[in-house]
């Protein structure tokens, strides 16, 4: 097992419990030691509270290094009591972060450009290394298989357009741009693909083995081979840590699993972690769109998603990215969705609420049937 591998499944619950990680931390991965750093960071997080920064904070906080985080105090506030927090807003109110210096600043909320031009213009000379946290969703397509770093990246006609769930590609890749240019040898741009992890509560991949577990028939989409990626959110996060205690400047995709996934795979080892009882129906790419369905972690591999579940991790593997298994990432993610209160539980968010399902798969079978 690599080293860092193995720092992930030895962090100790007693340094979650002091951070106000009780809710991410599972202890049938989260027990041991991280490694300290080498080297001890200033690291400046700007927000820290949603999804990945949790994850974030824990890892670089387990390897020694200080954290300071900057958000607004809305989003998880009781989090992180023990670290220093300054208050402001990304747009218009960076007040707190003048005249203060850190080694390293991850930019996780960062989505329109003038707005990430504000802090990376203010940073320059306050920081080091500048690591953005932008999206695979910054090319132009996805097109073509095995796409790397170098691919071209989604463009806008109106650059000044600010509608992040409309133009949500093309902005981050304009952000990407404003960070290069305050920072032009120590800019690192993480591109992820989807992450998945306890925490998560867009519920794309939560989705899977939440459905699975509950038993029965399940919609299983497209054709078994099809292929699908996703990535830890304690993969992603750790190795950006490390990507700052390597001064590492460049551009990286950040997808998994480390081995090709087909959606079978997917689905089959998520049953793997279950005791449920189950039976998948595999209903076709073309159905599901005479549907109107989207289920969520797969896409139909054609056109221009032929190569989305098949985008190049080669070069942040080069880096040090590793990768936990889908099992310990469905294990997890099952039981911190367990933990969620029950309405919570109840409203999975994944496009494909238990009625619809059913109605589809009757559909589905009428025309096998016909
Ligand atoms: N999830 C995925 O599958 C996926 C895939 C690819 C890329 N990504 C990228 O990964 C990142 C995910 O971030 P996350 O939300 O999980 O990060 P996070 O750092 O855990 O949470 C977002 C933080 O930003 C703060 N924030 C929001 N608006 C702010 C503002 N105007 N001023 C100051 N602070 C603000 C929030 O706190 P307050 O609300 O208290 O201010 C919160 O602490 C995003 O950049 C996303 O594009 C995600």
């Amino acid at each position: 097992m690599s080293p860092s591998r193995r720092d992930f499944l030895h962090t100790s619950i007693a340094t979650g419990g002091a951070l106000g990680l009780g809710m991410f931390i599972r202890p049938s991965t989260y027990f041991g030691k991280i490694p300290r750093a080498q080297k001890p960071l200033r690291i400046l997080i700007l927000g820290g509270t949603g999804f990945i920064g949790p994850h974030q904070v824990r890892y670089a906080v387990s390897r020694g290094h200080t954290v300071t985080l900057f958000n607004r105090g809305r989003t998880n506030p009781h989090l992180f009591p023990d670290l220093e927090k300054l208050r402001g807003d990304r747009d218009g109110d960076l007040e707190a972060l003048k005249d203060r210096e850190w080694d390293a600043v991850i930019d996780n909320s960062g989505y329109v450009p003038r707005i990430v031009r504000q802090s990376a213009q203010l940073l320059k000379d306050a920081v080091n290394q500048y690591l953005f946290v932008s999206s695979i969703s910054a090319y132009a397509s996805f097109g073509e298989v095995d796409m790397d770093e170098t691919a071209p990246l989604a463009t806008m006609d109106d650059p000044t357009l600010e509608n992040i769930r409309r133009y949500y590609g093309p902005l981050k890749a304009l952000c990407e741009q404003q960070v290069r240019e305050a920072f032009p040898d120590r800019a690192t741009i993480v591109r992820p693909g989807l992450i998945a992890g306890p925490g998560d509560r867009t519920d794309r991949f939560t989705y899977w083995p939440a459905r699975i577990d509950r038993g029965g028939e399940v919609l299983a989409p497209g054709d078994p081979t099809d292929p699908v990626q996703l990535i830890d959110v304690r993969d992603v996060t750790g190795w950006m840590v490390r990507l700052l205690e390597q001064s590492d400047a460049g551009v990286y995709n950040a997808v998994g699993p480390e081995a090709r996934l087909s959606i079978a795979e997917m689905l089959y080892g998520i049953r793997a972690v279950t005791n449920a009882n189950v039976s998948f129906t595999w209903v076709d790419a073309d159905f599901l769109a005479e549907q109107g369905l989207r289920p969520t972690v797969w896409t139909p591999p054609r056109g221009r998603t032929a190569g989305l579940g098949l985008v190049s991790r080669d070069r942040a593997m080069a880096k040090g990215l590793t990768y936990l298994s889908l099992a310990v990432t469905a294990k997890d993610t099952l039981d911190w969705h367990k933990s969620r209160t029950e309405e919570e539980q109840s409203r999975l968010n994944a496009r494909l609420s238990s009625d619809r399902e059913t109605e589809v798969l009757a559909a589905w079978h009428a025309r096998a049937g016909a």
